[in-house]
């Protein structure tokens, strides 16, 4: 299909343009500039990372909203969200779309499009653009069901409420800036080009530019050590957690430009700057969600060793829930050559200790930003200590269970 033709199509379908563009992406010029090329590009000879990296919260943490991305169901009664006894969001699929509708007094009022589909782990959250403008849509989908959207109040249903580049930053691989039109919906000041979109946490995105070597490991098929991209060993242990910290470090810093152009290697500072209150003495006041790298700063186990996010974490596999797994990585460095084993060993089975040692020592605790129908969203906490009453309430349980 010529180009010309894909645009007129877009004419009449926005998301259609970008389905198709997708599948183009080898000859289409990267929205980021032609240092960038796409995921696509790195299928031939990275095809196990990239298969892998489909299932990852990662790839999931944007994507166009479509039939198979959002997760809740469209079918009476289950498409139905009552805020209050006078108005009701129902989710609706149309010839040309998927839409939330507010009734109020059983009178629809208001019909906005799912655009955008934010995660697919624990929950989801839409967006819906009006011209260039984005907005989050008040339903949101969670525990196998609609919900209000996180932090949104049943008194009143709000379609108002503005996603900007701090949310796509973290959330996405490119949007560009671009002024908003005379209208500026709900006094909002953000805007986007629609067409610079690029969808998920990519392989660039942490990796930085990529074009430059795929043209030269293709060039040179011979060639079996990387060029022109940065090597993971060659970074500093500040330089590797930047890698990270770029969207795990909360959503109260200030940034100074999008963060969209950071590459490995860079001066974070240059982008955010980081509210630090990773004094140990102060974790408590750290919200579990999103920050992940002032907890784990205020952990022993941090201060006193190397470590650095991929001592865990695979970020390229799913690995989420595999306890057994993330338990290996703590016996790696917690074992009887090393002295410093759980003071529970000789209280516990080894079985018990292993199943366990994340749920005692890492336990999912609640969010106080993620909060949908009153209730909030676990999270495991990365301040790795002792928890008291964590580990009652696991071996209360596992007494009950007869284990
Ligand atoms: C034509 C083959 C080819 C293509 C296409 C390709 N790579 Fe590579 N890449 C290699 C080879 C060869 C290596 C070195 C061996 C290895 O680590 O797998 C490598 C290594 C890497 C490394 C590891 C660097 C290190 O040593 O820490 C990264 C990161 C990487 N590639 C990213 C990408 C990304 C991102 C893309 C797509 C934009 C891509 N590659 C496309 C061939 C390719
Ligand atoms: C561009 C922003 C960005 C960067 C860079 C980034 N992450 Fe993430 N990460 C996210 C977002 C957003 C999510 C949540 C996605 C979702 O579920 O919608 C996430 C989720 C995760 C998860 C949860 C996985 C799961 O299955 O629930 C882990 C673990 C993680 N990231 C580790 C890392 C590590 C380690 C690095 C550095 C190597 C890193 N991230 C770099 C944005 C980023
Ligand atoms: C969330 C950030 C993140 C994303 C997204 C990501 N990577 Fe990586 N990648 C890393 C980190 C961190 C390492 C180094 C891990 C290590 O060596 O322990 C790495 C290592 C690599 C390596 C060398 C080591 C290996 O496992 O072979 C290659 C090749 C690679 N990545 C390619 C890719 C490709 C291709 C994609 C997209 C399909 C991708 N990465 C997406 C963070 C990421
Ligand atoms: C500072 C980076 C950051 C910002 C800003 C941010 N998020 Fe997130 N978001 C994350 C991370 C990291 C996670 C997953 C892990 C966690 O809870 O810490 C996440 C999780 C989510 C999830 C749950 C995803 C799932 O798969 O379960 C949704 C939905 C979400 N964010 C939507 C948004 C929206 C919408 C915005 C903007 C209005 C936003 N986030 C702003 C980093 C961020
Ligand atoms: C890279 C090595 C390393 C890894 C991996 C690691 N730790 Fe540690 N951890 C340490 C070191 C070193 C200390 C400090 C020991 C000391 O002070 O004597 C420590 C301390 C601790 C402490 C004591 C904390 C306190 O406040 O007193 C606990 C509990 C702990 N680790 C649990 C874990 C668990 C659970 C995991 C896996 C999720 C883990 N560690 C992974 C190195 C590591
Ligand atoms: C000592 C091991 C360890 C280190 C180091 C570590 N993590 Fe984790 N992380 C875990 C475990 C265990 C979980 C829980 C996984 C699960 O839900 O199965 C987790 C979960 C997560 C989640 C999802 C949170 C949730 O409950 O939904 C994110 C995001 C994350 N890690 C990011 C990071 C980042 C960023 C770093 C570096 C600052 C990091 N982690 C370092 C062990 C680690
Ligand atoms: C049932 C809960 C529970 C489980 C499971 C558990 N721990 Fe512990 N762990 C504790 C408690 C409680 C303490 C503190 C005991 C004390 O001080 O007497 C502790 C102490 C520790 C310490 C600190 C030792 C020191 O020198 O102060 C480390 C390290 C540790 N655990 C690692 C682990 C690792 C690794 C695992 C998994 C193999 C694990 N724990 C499993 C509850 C647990």
């Amino acid at each position: 299909m010529s180009k010309k033709k894909l645009l007129r199509l877009g004419v009449f379908g926005f998301p259609l343009i970008l389905i198709f563009s997708q599948c183009l992406n080898s000859n289409k010029v990267d929205p980021r500039g032609s240092a960038y090329t796409g995921p696509a590009s790195c299928i031939s000879c990275h095809s196990k990372i990239y298969n892998n990296y489909l299932h990852t919260a990662h790839f999931v943490a944007s994507q166009p909203a479509t039939e198979k991305t959002i997760q809740g169901s469209f079918k009476q009664p289950a498409n139905e969200f009552a805020f209050n006894p006078v108005e009701e969001v129902v989710m609706q699929q149309l010839d040309t779309g998927f839409y939330q509708t507010l009734y109020d007094h059983g009178q629809p009022r208001v019909s906005r499009r799912f655009d955008i589909v934010f995660g697919g782990i624990k929950g989801q959250t839409y967006a819906y653009w009006l011209t260039n403008q984005l907005f989050q849509l008040p339903v949101s989908y969670a525990n196998d069901h609609w919900a209000n959207s996180p932090g949104y109040s049943l008194a009143q249903v709000d379609f108002g409420r503005m996603i900007g580049t701090k949310c796509m930053g973290c959330h996405m691989s490119y949007a560009k800036q671009e002024p908003a039109g005379p209208q500026q919906f709900y006094n909002s000041t953000e805007a986007f080009d629609k067409n610079s979109i690029v969808y998920s946490v990519d392989c660039e995105r942490c990796h930085g530019p990529g074009a430059e070597h795929v043209k030269f490991q293709t060039e040179h098929p011979t060639v079996k050590e990387a060029r022109y991209i940065t090597k993971f060993e060659s970074l500093s242990r500040i330089q590797k957690l930047n890698m990270c910290a770029v969207c795990h470090s909360g959503g109260s810093n200030h940034m100074l430009k999008p963060t969209f152009g950071f590459k490995p290697g860079d001066t974070l500072d240059n982008y955010l700057t980081v509210v630090k209150s990773n004094a140990p003495a102060n974790f408590k006041e750290i919200d579990v969600h999103g920050n992940q790298i002032a907890l784990l700063a205020s952990s022993k186990c941090f201060l006193a060793s190397n470590m650095d996010c991929s001592t865990c974490h695979d970020t390229h596999v799913k690995d989420r829930d595999d306890s057994l797994l993330y338990t290996s990585k703590c016996i790696s460095c917690h074992n009887t050559n090393t002295h410093n084993q759980c003071k529970m060993v000789n209280t516990l089975s080894a079985n018990i200790l292993k199943a366990n040692c994340i749920s005692c020592h890492m336990p999912a605790l609640r969010s106080k930003v993620i909060v949908v129908q009153q209730t909030s969203a676990l999270v495991h906490t990365h301040h790795i200590a002792v928890y008291p009453d964590e580990t009652k309430r696991i071996l209360a349980s596992l007494k009950l269970t007869g284990r």
